[in-house]
């Protein structure tokens, strides 16, 4: 896209959304937040994640719904919107299980909306916001975008494979270029508060057990939030036709290794609370980023003992 038109991101209070669009604005693009401050978690972290964008000349943030197909088509029919990031969702797998039909509803509905409104007004891309639970239950990895994901074992991860197929028949019938990006456990500043490492965080902060399901040997690969978002700036300029990308760090990590990596930082032990594994949770994520890098020079710079010390500062200074 050309660097004078506008960048919808949706989702744009939320944890990566912000991110990006703190990203966004320091580029000097103008960008329009469209998010509905779902009750999900509570609001003023939401309104304190926009804190910095709203005092910039090249912001507007617009409070609906993006199921709401008027409200969408009314924005994008008064800005040349050149870009649509897309990564407002009902995000987290466990409440997916209690809501499978609100999750459908918001992500793949939702997805459909803003699909039919960039082609309608002729918005060339779109990125859309994956993630990593497409690839289901696996006990070897790392992950390729070409491995095989029709087993997904949460409605949540169904939900977002579904977004990649609807964004793929767009693709194929209208010409919208769409990259999929499948996250991998984002963390970081302004972390949503039902994720491991800010729960894990606030407990053991105030001398309260953490909850480990299972026997902590789940890997995960932790991946900075700026990384991400430096890696969706890139993707709103490329051009890929219909691409899917994994953004991960490369690196797995245990969630017993995690803690430590908290413990140190922190300066506190943790008292472990070991308990049965959650349905829905998958044993292991590990991401392969060669065709993100090939795609777009992406690249994951901030290792995990890094990262998690720039998540603590940010704690620090919120309370
Ligand atoms: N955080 C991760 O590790 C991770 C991993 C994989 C995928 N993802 C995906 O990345 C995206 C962003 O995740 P996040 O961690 O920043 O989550 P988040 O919950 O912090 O942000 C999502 C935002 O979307 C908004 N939203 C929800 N429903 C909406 C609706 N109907 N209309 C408008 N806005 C709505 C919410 O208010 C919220 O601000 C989501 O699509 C999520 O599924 C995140």
């Amino acid at each position: 896209m050309s660097r004078s038109e506008t960048v919808l991101v949706t989702g744009a209070a939320g944890f990566i959304g912000s991110t990006l669009v703190d990203q966004l604005l320091e580029e000097g693009r103008e960008v329009i937040g469209l998010d509905s401050f779902d009750p999900f978690y509570p609001e003023e972290q939401k309104r304190e994640n926009l804190a910095a964008a709203m005092r910039s000349s090249g912001f507007r943030l617009v409070e609906g719904d993006i199921r709401d197909a008027a409200l969408v088509d009314s924005l994008m029919g008064e800005t040349g919107v050149g870009c649509i990031v897309h990564l407002a969702a009902l995000a987290g797998v466990r409440p997916s299980l209690e809501r499978p039909a609100a999750y459908a509803d918001v992500n793949v509905n939702g997805t459909a909306v803003l699909l039919e409104a960039a082609v309608r007004h002729d918005c060339p891309r779109m990125v859309f916001a994956s993630s990593s639970s497409v690839y289901g239950e696996r006990t070897s990895g790392p992950f390729l975008e070409t491995d095989r994901v029709d087993r997904p074992i949460s409605p949540y991860a169904a939900t977002k494979k579904a977004g990649e197929l609807l964004a793929h028949s767009f693709h194929s019938a209208h010409g919208l270029d769409v990259t999929c990006v499948r996250f991998f456990t984002a963390y970081g500043p302004r972390q949503r508060p039902d994720l491991a490492i800010r729960r894990f965080a606030e407990r053991m902060r105030a001398g309260e057990p953490i909850p480990i399901f299972g026997d902590g040997s789940v890997v995960r690969d932790f991946t900075f939030v700026g990384d991400v978002a430096d890696g969706l700036v890139r993707a709103v300029d490329t051009s890929l036709g219909y691409a899917i990308l994994n953004f991960g760090a490369g690196r797995s990590v245990t969630l017993l290794e995690m803690i430590e990596v908290l413990e140190r930082t922190l300066g506190v032990e943790a008292k472990k609370d070991f308990q049965a594994p959650q349905v829905g949770d998958v044993p292991r994520t590990l991401a392969d980023v060669t065709a993100a890098r090939q795609a777009l020079g992406y690249e994951p710079r901030v290792q995990l003992e890094e990262g998690i010390a720039r998540f603590v500062a940010w704690l620090d200074a919120k309370s």
